[in-house]
This record gives C-alpha cells, sequence and structure tokens, in this order.
C-alpha cells in the first residue's frame, strides 16, 4: 500500500501514537530501545505467508522445538529509516532488503515473504512506529526484520512453520568511537565463513560464530575483527559486522562477493556512488599486505554506515591510516550517503522510499 494507505490502516487499528517521546535524543547508541509495535505474520506448509498484523512490542511463543532454536534455521535483516526535516520519513532501498531476504531463504530452505509483502510490513512497522524516528540529524530508526523457523522439529530438517517478524529501534552511531575511526585487528586463527558455506547469506548463525573472537579482540581493546579467507588465510574477508573497502590513489577496492562475504546494501550503493563520482572501483581479492599498504580503509553496512577505519593490527603489527583522522576518500563517501539517506540532497538514484 501507498504510505497513506499505510497511514489509515495504523490509525484505525491502534491508537495515535504520533506523541512524543521522552528519548535522550543526543546520547543513542547501538541498543534495543523497545518501541510500540512490531510486524508479525506467519506461513504454515504451504509457503504461503499471509495475515500479517502488528502487535503490541514484547516476547514472542516459540516452541523449545522449533527450528530456529534447535537447528539455526533463520535469518535476519537490517536497514534504516530517516527524518527528513519536514517531518516526512525516507527508508533506503527497502526491495533490496527483500531480495537478500529471499536468497537467504533459498540457502536455508526457508519460504519467503514476497519484494511487495516486506516493504508493505516494513513501511507499516515504522509508521505505527514513527514517534520514535530520532530527530533529523540524531540518528535513525534501526528496522530488524527476522524470518525463522517457528515450527517444532526433532530430527534435522525444515520446519513445518515460519514466522516473519519486525521489530525497530532508534540508534545513533554502532561503533562506541562515533564517527572517530575504528581500530581493528586482523584475526587468522577463527574463520568466519568457508567456500560452500552460509558466509554470503544473513543467517543468524553467521553473527554467533564471530562473537568469541570479537570478544578476545574488544578485551584488548580494538573495536572489531576483520576475517581472512579459510584457504589461503592470506585474502581479506569482511568485518563481523561490515564489509570492508581500501583506498590506494584513485583505486578504491572491496573483496569480491565469492559466497563468503555478505552482499552488502550499503556496499553496492558505495561501490555505484564512488564510480559515479570518478573513483576506479575494484572487487577483486585484497591481500593482507595491500591492506597494509593502502592510504584509507573503511567499513561499510547498514549499522556501520561508512566508518573510517584508524588502525590495523596483523600479527602484532600496527599500521595507522589518515594521519589517526578521518581519511579524505572516506569522510566524502559517508558525506555523499548520509545526504542520500537523510534525504538531504535529491536522489537521482532512486534508493529512497518514502
Ligand atoms: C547491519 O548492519 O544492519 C547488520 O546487520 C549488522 C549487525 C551485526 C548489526
Amino acid at each position: 500500500p501507498s504510505a497513506t494507505r499505510c497511514e489509515a490502516a495504523v490509525a484505525s487499528t491502534y491508537q495515535e501514537t504520533s506523541g512524543t517521546v521522552d528519548l535522550d535524543w543526543d546520547n543513542l547508541g547501538f541498543g534495543l530501545v523497545p518501541t510500540d509495535f512490531m510486524y508479525v505474520m506467519k506461513c504454515s506448509s504451504d509457503g504461503k505467508f499471509t495475515g500479517g498484523e502488528l502487535k503490541h512490542f514484547g516476547p514472542i511463543e516459540l516452541s523449545p522445538s522449533s527450528g530456529v532454536l534447535n537447528y539455526g534455521q533463520g535469518l535476519f535483516e537490517g536497514l534504516k529509516a530517516y527524518r527528513k526535516e519536514d517531518g516526512s520519513i525516507l527508508l533506503f532501498r527497502p526491495e533490496e532488503n527483500a531480495l537478500r531476504l529471499r536468497m537467504g531463504a533459498e540457502r536455508m530452505c526457508m519460504p519467503a515473504p514476497t519484494v511487495q509483502q516486506f516493504v508493505d510490513a516494513v513501511k507499516l512497522t515504522v509508521l505505527a512506529n514513527r514517534r520514535w524516528v530520532p530527530p533529523t540529524g540524531k540518528g535513525s530508526l534501526y528496522i530488524r526484520p527476522l524470518l525463522m523457523g517457528s515450527g517444532a522439529v526433532l530430527g534435522l530438517a525444515p520446519a513445518p512453520e515460519y514466522t516473519f517478524l519486525i521489530f525497530v529501534s532508534p540508534v545513533g552511531t554502532y561503533f562506541k568511537e562515533g564517527l572517530a575511526p575504528i581500530n581493528l585487528i586482523v584475526e587468522h586463527d577463527f574463520h568466519r565463513a568457508t567456500r560452500g558455506g552460509t558466509g554470503g547469506v544473513k543467517t543468524i548463525g553467521n553473527y554467533a560464530s564471530v562473537l568469541k573472537a570479537q570478544k578476545i579482540a574488544k578485551e584488548k581493546g580494538y573495536s572489531d575483527v576483520l576475517y581472512l579467507d579459510s584457504v589461503e588465510k592470506k585474502y581479506l574477508e569482511e568485518v563481523s559486522s561490515c564489509n570492508i573497502f581500501i583506498v590506494k590513489g584513485n583505486v578504491i577496492s572491496t573483496p569480491a562477493l565469492k559466497g563468503t562475504i555478505l552482499p552488502g546494501i550499503t556496499r553496492k550503493s558505495i561501490i555505484d556512488v564512488a564510480r559515479g563520482h570518478g573513483f576506479e572501483v575494484r572487487e577483486q581479492l585484497i591481500s593482507v599486505e595491500e591492506l597494509l599498504e593502502a592510504d584509507e580503509v573503511f567499513c561499510t553496512g547498514t549499522a556501520v554506515v561508512v566508518s573510517p577505519v584508524g588502525s590495523i593490527t596483523y600479527r602484532g603489527k600496527r599500521v595507522a591510516y589518515g594521519n589517526c583522522g578521518v581519511g579524505v576518500v572516506s569522510k566524502q563517501l559517508y558525506s555523499i550517503i548520509t545526504s542520500l539517506q537523510m534525504g538531504l540532497v535529491e536522489d537521482t538514484m532512486g534508493w529512497t522510499v518514502r
């Protein structure tokens, strides 16, 4: 439905929630702030999702034997809504998230909502929670769609029933460094993904498996971990929560998608934006040596947006970038992408959805 029809649906079903909320908008981090509503839609063995509805945000009931709890049959997505100065709300490329969810669902033997169902559900959930969308320039409303095998299984098999759920939370910057450069350590013992595995889809298990390396890195004072390929252990893959790019002169490179790297929507958007601004962009194998010799390094992701990397540590050797400040290319790309997402410039790409 159009935004207006969504608004009508929200207003007729639920008490108006457009009042203000008492939040410290100036100090939003990336932690859950419970909001008013979540969206829930189910699908049984016929493979069709129907009867989606808004419910008050809160715990859900799951069989202890559900596929998601026992065998990790689950996927998630992440996208953001921004408030424009005129009060309207913008989504950034929500159809891309819908398509990625559908790709992941195919890999995980799950049915998935259609692109239209996904986008309509996102719009409805955002509108129902619109008082939680931060004021312009103070952050965004992070939207977290989940798709899970909610039906009961015991032997290893796809679940007989699936639940699609969306919840939202106002957020600020992802890393505690805020917009300041982050410090990464290259991990050589643990790997995030391997060829033929599920590294290229947004399945929940990919994120559980990086927690240990991330915990060790954080205890040593690093912001996050950069993973290498699991075969030759010399080519960059991605950071626990985002994709990685290196800059050398006018060339921007990022690891090619070969099934072990998440096809980030911000990654894809930055590649297009950088090409449009005269950079040569290469998707290719990138060795650790090339990383250490780069002029600049930055990460991209929905949660992290464009995060400049201040230093990389590899086997005890630390290399600093950008004179400890934000590199010029990272700054330029951050500014272009956020201006688009926040509706501060004309969207000639047609990426934003009101
Ligand atoms: C996102 O950027 O939206 C992600 O899904 C990463 C997550 C670890 C916060």
